[in-house]
């Protein structure tokens, strides 16, 4: 199973878009955002033009998992890295708000994206940091270490530079991001029921950081 971690680019978005939208399609905040059916031509568009916008910041990192056997990509990680922090302006700017579409559940989109703008906003601020955005992988190549590769490029990003480094763990990544050291900051769960989701079920997410290694009490 010859896995391998290369640089993604523009030719890679609309594998981007469709990995992305299939691998977060599956849990329970797939289920919260109403993203779980197919994905519309108006959201794949907002998807596309917003990466490709992303991809022109230098900040932005995205990283694909090819397997060289099938040659095709099953992953894809998009890493944000400020070695110097971020102005209280970008910070402010970066605050995002969803732009509600027809299938959209704009009560869980907002409460779901105010949460992550909170969160950004009062752990990573303006600090010098190393921040997971976006990890996925294809449901059915998943578990096959596509992902721990991925994981082991940002962070030995943060190591290298001596960041400290910060995610937004959906359920299924929590083990591996703790299996790297990142610790609990906060965690939130959203009844579905309060969304007009039939069930009881929960979504959960958490914010987890992990202290560069010179910070570390060995
Ligand atoms: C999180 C995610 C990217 C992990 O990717 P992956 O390629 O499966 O990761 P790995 O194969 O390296 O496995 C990572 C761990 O998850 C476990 N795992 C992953 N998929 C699994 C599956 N389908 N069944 C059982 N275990 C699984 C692995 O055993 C491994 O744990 P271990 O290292 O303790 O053994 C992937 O599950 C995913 O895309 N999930 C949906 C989107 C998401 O939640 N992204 C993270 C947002 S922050």
């Amino acid at each position: 199973m010859p896995l391998v971690i290369e640089p993604a680019t523009e030719a890679d978005l609309s594998d981007y878009v469709d990995i992305q939208h299939a691998a977060f399609a599956d849990g329970e905040v797939g289920l919260l955002l109403n993203s779980r059916g197919p994905l519309t031509e108006a959201r794949r568009k907002m998807y596309h033009e917003r990466s490709l916008n992303d991809m022109k910041n230098p900040t932005y990192h995205y990283i694909k998992c090819v397997d060289t056997d099938l040659n095709k990509t099953i992953g894809f990680g998009k890493w944000r890295i400020h070695p110097n922090g971020r102005t209280q302006q970008e910070v402010d700017d970066s605050w995002y708000t969803p732009t509600p579409q027809p299938e959209s559940n704009v009560k869980a989109e907002h409460d779901f994206f105010m949460y992550l703008n909170e969160s950004r906003r009062d752990y990573m601020g303006t600090k010098p940091v190393v921040f997971l955005h976006v990890m996925v992988t294809l449901p059915e190549h998943q578990g096959r270490g596509a992902g721990r590769m991925m994981m082991k490029w940002g962070v030995d990003e943060a190591d290298r530079l001596g960041l400290d480094a910060y995610v937004e763990s959906s359920e299924a990544g929590r083990r591996l991001y703790e299996s790297f050291g990142f610790k609990m900051l906060k965690e939130r769960i959203w009844k579905l029921a309060d969304y007009g989701i039939p069930g009881d079920l929960t979504a959960t997410n958490a914010i987890l950081w992990r202290d560069a290694p010179s910070k570390k009490v060995v």
